[in-house]
């Protein structure tokens, strides 16, 4: 890659999410692996994306799919080898695909060998590493505070001592399995500050940083209250961590970013990560949970650009990744929204009119200014699983709340490559392991292979507009103004001479004037746009 091309690339890529259980299966285990992800780097090049960032590939018992990790420094080998992961980085660089690795500085898993000496011995330094604390009430029974997880339950499990009697607790603000780093102790941050140094110096070109806005807490470990200091959201300290991992990034040649996952009502509060000191970019989960109207996409995206020009940050726009409901579905209900509080299964879909607003949402969101991050199997328009039996089930957000939070499992089905049957290419011929999860069979219309030179595909129409978003100059880094157009239409112009329509009204409208139809999200009704659809228009202005 040439240096010009290194220049500030996170402000303006394309970025695929892979998560590698369920990418491609390479040695026939039913789970995806680093071979499976390399045979297929290909298909991602030609997909027409700029970056990969792959979800935890390290050591892990997988009690939260390997965002429980054991050693930072390694990778898990139900995916591979570290020299295999060395490999990857190179092969994908010379198809001009950059990497961006997944950090969970967080907590870390149960067997990490800081956490086991910990637990070992009450007096061990290792301790001190972690939030261990003392019980409430007699006999210290009581768990410290009454926190509430993000995955259900509460926030602290017992211990036990070497004698066998009950001893303190210790904070994990996810699993049981994930205990949480004591961020003020200087240990973890320099351990983290090796971690980071050992990917950069592996050549990654970013890091993705999970739950980015938990790693500092109140010492106090005070209650949650509704008005005051959160005392694990957002305090204010986690923003020195960043502003030493930015040295750390900037001290690397060739632009390497920093992208926080950072779910915050307050988009000022979200903007303070996004400072020219601190990380490059966050992923925009407003614009992901944001309802199918013109009225509330209108006013999410005005609100992204204001939020983020103050300091200097691109916006970036996701519809999906590993831990929501696939699109393709959340379009397809009456309520399009997603938030965690509300998502539920059974709900009445209707995945034609899903698939169109997804067609559609998709050329919206790559006319925005800022980066555009896809996740796997959105490009073959697949839906939410729904009906995957329960004892296969493994999110612990499933297990954690009883079955009333349906979990992550239904957007994390192994995707299908070719073929008309499960395992649709996912794992080789013969394998005798089926995938991890159940796959549909009604995939094998969403194929690799079914939609491969299928104009009407979604696959073709990501094609299409992957490769438009290269070569328009319009669709770069910049401006956006919105142009007069009928209620319920959302009319974006870009630099002069490129319009992006997306029609969320009941009926059709007429097209305004332009010299090319650059592309269509579905087949327009007598040169008038249909509802649910987008266009890509060059205008003569
Ligand atoms: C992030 C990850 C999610 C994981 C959680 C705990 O939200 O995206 O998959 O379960 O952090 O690590």
């Amino acid at each position: 890659m040439s240096t010009a091309d290194n220049e500030r690339w996170w402000r303006n890529a394309v970025i695929y999410q892979i998560y590698p259980r369920s990418f491609a299966d390479g040695d026939g285990d039913g789970i995806g692996d680093l071979t499976g992800i390399r045979e297929h780097l290909p298909y991602l090049a030609g997909l027409g994306v700029d970056a990969l960032w792959l979800s935890p590939w390290y050591p892990s018992p997988m009690a939260d799919a390997g965002y429980d990790i054991a050693d930072h420094r390694d990778i898990d080998p139900v995916f591979g080898t570290l020299a295999q992961a060395e490999e990857l980085i190179g092969y994908a660089h010379r198809l001009g695909l950059r990497i961006i690795v997944d950090l969970v500085p967080n907590h870390c898993s149960d067997a990490h060998p800081w956490f086991q000496a910990a637990l070992a011995d009450p007096a061990a330094p290792e301790r001190d590493l972690f939030w261990f604390r003392p019980g409430r009430g007699p006999d210290g029974a009581e768990q410290p505070t009454d926190w509430v997880s993000p995955f259900g339950g509460g926030t602290w499990t017992r211990t036990t001592d070497p004698d066998g009697s009950p001893g303190d607790w210790y904070l994990h603000l996810f699993a049981p399995q994930q205990p949480d780093f004591n961020w003020d102790h200087p240990r973890v941050r320099a351990e983290f500050a090796d971690i980071i140094r050992f990917w950069l110096d592996r050549g990654v070109d970013g890091i993705r940083i999970d739950s980015a806005a938990m790693l500092a807490k109140d010492p106090t470990l005070p209650q949650v209250t509704d008005d005051g200091p959160h005392p694990f959201v957002d305090v204010d300290a986690v923003h020195d961590i960043y502003r030493d991992w930015r040295r750390i990034a900037d001290s690397y040649p060739g632009d390497r970013a920093l992208i926080g996952e950072i779910w915050l009502p307050d988009q000022q509060r979200f903007a303070n990560y996004l400072r020219p000191d601190e990380l490059h970019a966050a992923f925009n989960f407003d614009f992901l949970g944001c309802a199918w109207t013109a009225v509330a996409l209108r006013a999410c995206v005005d609100a992204t650009l204001a939020a983020h020009a103050p300091v200097g940050a691109p916006a970036t726009w996701v519809l999906s990744n590993h831990d929501v409901t696939r699109h393709v579905t959340r379009y397809g209900r009456a309520d399009t929204t997603f938030s965690f509080a509300t998502r539920r299964e059974g709900v009445p879909t209707d995945l034609e009119l899903g698939t169109r607003r997804a067609r559609a949402a998709v050329l919206l969101s790559l006319a925005l200014p800022g980066a555009a991050y896809l996740y796997q199997g959105e490009e073959l328009g697949l839906w939410e699983v729904e009906d995957i039996p329960h004892a296969l089930r493994q999110d612990p957000m499933f297990v954690r709340s009883g079955g009333a939070d349906p979990g992550r499992d239904g957007c994390r089905v192994p995707l299908p490559w070719a073929g008309d049957a499960p395992p649709f290419g996912f794992s080789p011929d013969g394998a005798t392991a089926r995938p991890w999860l159940p796959q549909p069979a009604d995939w094998k219309d969403r194929t690799v292979r079914a939609q491969t030179g299928d104009p009407h595909s979604m696959l073709e129409l990501y094609r299409a507009a992957l490769a438009l978003r290269r070569t328009e100059p319009a669709l770069g880094d910049g401006e956006l103004a919105w142009l007069p157009a009928p209620d319920d239409v959302l009319a974006v112009r870009r630099a002069a001479g490129f319009t992006c329509l997306v029609n969320l009204s009941g009926g059709a409208v007429p097209l305004p004037e332009h010299t090319a139809l650059l592309l269509a999200s579905s087949p327009l009704d007598d040169d008038r746009l249909p509802p649910d659809t987008t266009v890509w228009l060059r205008t003569s202005d």
